[in-house]
C-alpha cells in the first residue's frame, strides 16, 4: 500500500513584508514604558491594529482604552500612550489638561501629515485629504485643525463633485496607508479640475505601503491565490488584499491567523503569495507556512522588491531607560 504523497506548493513571500519602522516604535515605546513605570501602563486605541499584538501587550501590563476619560482617576498619573495612528489635538489637550503623563507614539510619517495640514491652514488654503472616513489616522489629521476645515475625499467621484468652500487656494494630504494606485486616479481628478492645487513635496503615502504594495505586484501574477496576514481594521492590510485581487488573484484573502484559513479555497494550488500587513508580527507568517507545510509539500521563495533600513527615533523619556546616550 502506498501513501499518498502530499501536493507540492510553492510559497512566493513578499519582501519587504510585516512590520513597518512606525509599528515597531510603538511597540517598543509601549514595552519601554511598561519596563520604566511598571504596571499599569494605558493606550488609548489598539498602539496598532493587530489583535495578536495587543493580547501580548495586554499580559504584559498594559490597559487598552478608547477615549482618556476611561482611566480611572486614580490611575490619572499613570502613563497613557498614544496609539501609531495619531490623535486629534484635542487629545493631547485632554491628557495636559487632565494633568495626565501621555506619551505619543504617533508615526513620525503621521505626525508629518500633521505639520503638512497646519502649514497649510496657516498659508489660508483650503485643505483636502485623501483618506478612508472613520479611520484613526484619519480622524487624527482632521483634528489637526479645527472642526469642518478639512475636506475627505475618499474616491475619484468624490473628487469630481467637490465643491471647494471659497476661493482660497487648495491644497491636498493624504492618509498614509492608501492604495498607491487609487490614489493617483484621485490625485489626477483633482489636478485636472484644480490645476493650482498644492501637493504635497514628498509623498504622504508611506515608504512601508508603497513597498509592500510593490511586492505584492509582483508576485501575485505568478500564484493562484494570496494570503495576506493582518487585521480586518487594518487600511494597509485591506489595501494589499485589493491590489493582490486586482493584479489577477482569484483568490486574495486578508487573515489574522492559521485558524482563519478556509482549506477548500487552495485546494489543487501549485502557487501561494504570502505577504503581512505593516502591523503583522512574522510569528503570524511563520504559523501560516506550518499549516500550509501540514497539508502541501512547501517550497518557501523569497520574492524582494525592496530593502527597508528605516528606524525612528524613540521619544526622549524612553530614550534614557535604554542605555546610555549617545
Ligand atoms: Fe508609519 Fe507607514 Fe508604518 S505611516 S506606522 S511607517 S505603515
Amino acid at each position: 500500500e502506498t501513501r499518498h504523497a502530499k501536493p507540492s506548493l510553492t510559497i512566493h513571500l513578499c519582501a519587504p513584508r510585516g512590520f513597518c519602522a512606525g509599528v515597531d516604535r510603538a511597540i517598543q515605546i509601549v514595552e519601554l514604558a511598561l519596563e520604566k513605570y511598571g504596571r499599569p501602563v494605558y493606550v488609548r486605541h489598539e498602539i496598532v491594529h493587530n489583535k495578536f499584538v495587543v493580547d501580548g501587550l495586554k499580559a504584559k501590563g498594559a490597559v487598552f482604552v478608547e477615549e482618556l476619560e476611561e482611566i480611572p482617576s486614580e490611575h490619572a498619573s499613570r502613563p497613557v500612550i498614544f496609539s501609531a495612528h495619531g490623535v486629534p489635538k484635542s487629545v493631547p489637550a485632554d491628557a495636559e489638561a487632565r494633568k495626565m503623563f501621555f506619551l505619543d507614539a504617533t508615526c513620525p510619517l503621521v505626525s508629518k501629515v500633521h505639520k503638512e495640514a497646519e502649514i497649510h491652514f496657516r498659508r489660508d488654503r483650503e485643505v483636502l485629504l485623501i483618506g478612508h472616513a472613520g479611520h484613526p489616522e484619519v480622524i487624527g489629521t482632521m483634528g489637526q485643525l479645527p472642526e469642518g476645515t478639512v475636506t475627505l475625499i475618499e474616491t475619484e467621484d468624490d473628487a469630481r463633485a467637490y465643491v471647494p468652500k471659497s476661493d482660497r487656494p487648495l491644497a491636498y494630504i493624504t492618509q498614509t496607508t492608501l492604495s498607491v494606485d487609487d490614489t493617483a486616479g484621485i490625485v489626477a481628478v483633482l489636478q485636472e479640475r484644480f490645476p493650482e492645487i498644492v501637493a504635497p513635496h514628498k509623498e504622504d503615502i508611506c515608504y512601508a505601503t508603497t513597498n509592500r504594495q510593490e511586492a505584492v505586484k509582483e508576485v501575485a501574477p505568478k500564484v493562484d491565490a494570496m494570503i495576506v496576514v493582518g487585521a480586518p481594521n487594518s487600511s494597509n492590510s485591506q489595501r494589499l488584499r485589493e491590489v493582490a485581487e486586482r493584479a489577477g488573484c482569484r483568490t486574495s484573502v486578508l487573515i489574522q491567523r492559521a485558524s482563519e484559513i478556509s482549506w477548500p479555497d487552495f485546494e489543487g494550488i501549485a502557487a501561494l503569495g504570502l505577504t503581512a500587513g505593516a502591523s503583522a508580527p512574522e510569528t503570524l507568517v511563520e504559523e501560516i507556512i506550518g499549516a500550509f507545510a501540514g497539508r502541501f509539500d512547501v517550497t518557501v521563495e523569497t520574492v524582494r522588491t525592496a530593502e527597508e533600513t528605516i528606524a525612528f527615533n524613540l521619544p526622549r523619556e524612553l530614550r534614557e531607560a535604554t542605555g546610555p546616550a549617545t
